[in-house]
């Protein structure tokens, strides 16, 4: 065999088209988030992650809610539609004519959040070692419920016997089918396609273990030792166990790489963050989405961050904080709210109930206290005293306000958009700006109006 990578050949079909009726749920059980990432995206990119490039995730119709969000989710796979959901090996054989042209088939079950890279290519490493036409992932739970069993015979593996077909000889049986395969496509195919319905109408895909098994070059089975990579979700409470197992994983490898957690089990990191070595996230901070934190920062505690990018240093008191930037050095907090698309530049400080929506806020400049920034262009070095609103809506529409370099607002000022406040421009306490304030002038009163002789003051 020439291989220029591990992969090469593979192709790997991810069965997703079930309906997982035991989820009691509107939502496709795939798509149900562990730490902020749908199952089937972390079992597509434990795939990809062990370099198996070609992948087809099995879907009920070509372009239904799970076949949308895996486009969308994770690029280049193909899409094969099942139809109707008669049970794992018809799936799976549903897979065959996007899978065409591969000589070896990973087969995974779409439920196995857990499972990591590293099993997948040690996996796939195994079958290429040996003459098996079969190589499946087998673990010793301490409770096995709700997986097929594992039957060996003088230690030879000899079939699998789903859990509602056990009895009281099997059921006891601790090595479960983890629902990992690595098949040999020549073999594969017509073996699947030569699998009977059992009782339940259903096709099962573990069947094809005992017929390999009656193959002169037979199954072979490869036993994780970490178990918890065979955490499947059939139900809402394995859905919590696999969450959990989830975040333990995140918050171990952000420790290792030199991120202090002060309480780990009120820490919650979703799949898609990184944050630098030397930040310290204190009890009761989410880092969710798709997020990256600086270093040497200190967030918390009761911080939630969504989808932002910060940088080094920088200080965030419990506040919310969504789908914006943050520049090194900001402090932030506590109770603000920096909403959807903001960038906060360096050495910003928003102090104590600053909410930001869709603004820039320039460097330096200081909010510290309560106010409402939303659909403005703050210049850098700007001061904006306590209680300073731009109303950005008319009722109809939003509008934007522009405030230049070295600014100065004062307190309970209102900025009624759309305006600009000019370059080292001052606003008197509780004025009301309807129109544009000229650089360097101060403005006074309901509505504002210029006072020359204060000017400079
Ligand atoms: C399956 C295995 C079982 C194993 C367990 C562990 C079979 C018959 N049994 O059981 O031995 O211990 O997984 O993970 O395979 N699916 C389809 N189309 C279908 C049916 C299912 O695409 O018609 C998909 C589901 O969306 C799911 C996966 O296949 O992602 C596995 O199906 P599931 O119903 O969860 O199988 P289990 O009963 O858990
Ligand atoms: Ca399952």
């Amino acid at each position: 065999m020439t291989t220029a990578s591990p992969a090469t050949g593979w192709v790997a079909v991810v069965l997703a088209a079930g309906r997982g009726t035991r989820m009691r749920s509107r939502l496709p059980k795939v798509l149900h988030p562990v730490a902020g990432r749908s199952m089937v995206r972390h079992v597509c990119e434990a795939v990809r992650a062990a370099g198996c490039e070609q992948i087809v995730v099995v879907t009920a119709s070509a372009d239904d809610e799970v076949a949308r969000a895996v486009r969308a989710s994770v690029p280049g796979v193909r899409i094969a539609a099942q139809g109707e959901p008669l049970g794992t090996g018809h799936a799976a054989l549903a897979g065959q004519a996007e899978a065409e042209g591969a000589s070896r088939v990973l087969i995974l079950n779409g439920d196995l959040p857990l499972l990591t890279e590293r099993t997948v290519r040690e996996l796939m490493q195994r079958h290429d070692g040996s003459a098996s036409v079969l190589t499946f992932l087998t673990a010793f739970l301490e409770d096995p419920t709700g997986y097929g069993r594992v039957l060996r015979r003088m230690g030879k593996v000899t079939g699998i016997v789903e859990e509602t077909e056990t009895d009281a000889s099997t059921r006891g049986e601790p090595e479960v089918n983890v629902g990992l395969y690595a098949a040999d496509a020549a073999w594969l195919w017509p073996t699947l396609d030569a699998v009977q319905p059992g009782p339940r109408g259903e096709r099962y895909l573990t069947d094809i273990i005992a017929r390999a098994v009656e193959h002169p070059d037979g199954a072979q089975a490869y036993t994780i030792v970490e178990s918890a990579e065979a955490q499947q979700v059939n139900t809402r409470v394995e859905l919590s166990r696999a969450e959990q197992l989830m975040r333990e994983r995140i918050r171990r490898r952000l420790m290792l790489d030199g991120v202090t957690l002060v309480d780990p089990a009120t820490t919650y990191i979703d799949a898609g963050v990184t944050v630098a070595a030397d930040t310290t996230l204190l009890p009761g901070v989410h880092i969710l989405g798709e997020s990256s934190i600086g270093g040497g920062c200190r967030i918390g505690p009761n911080a939630v961050l969504r989808d932002m990018r910060v940088g080094d240093r920088c200080e965030i008191g419990g506040s919310t904080l969504e789908e914006s930037t943050v520049g090194d050095d900001v402090t932030v907090g506590p109770y603000s709210h920096v909403r959807p698309g903001s960038a906060i530049e360096p050495g910003v400080h928003l102090g104590n109930y600053a909410e930001v929506k869709a603004s820039r806020i320039g460097a330096r400049t200081q909010i510290g206290h309560f106010s409402y920034i939303g659909d403005a262009d703050v210049g850098t070095d700007v001061n904006i005293g306590a209680g300073t609103i731009t109303a950005n809506y008319d009722g109809v529409d939003k509008h934007r306000t522009r405030i230049g370099d070295g600014a100065f607002i004062g307190s309970d000022s209102m900025l009624i958009a759309p305006v600009e406040v000019g370059a080292r421009a001052r606003t008197a306490a509780g004025s009301v700006v309807t129109h544009d304030v000229p650089e360097g002038t101060l403005v006074v009163g309901a509505p504002a109006r210029i006072r020359p002789e204060r000017q400079g003051v």
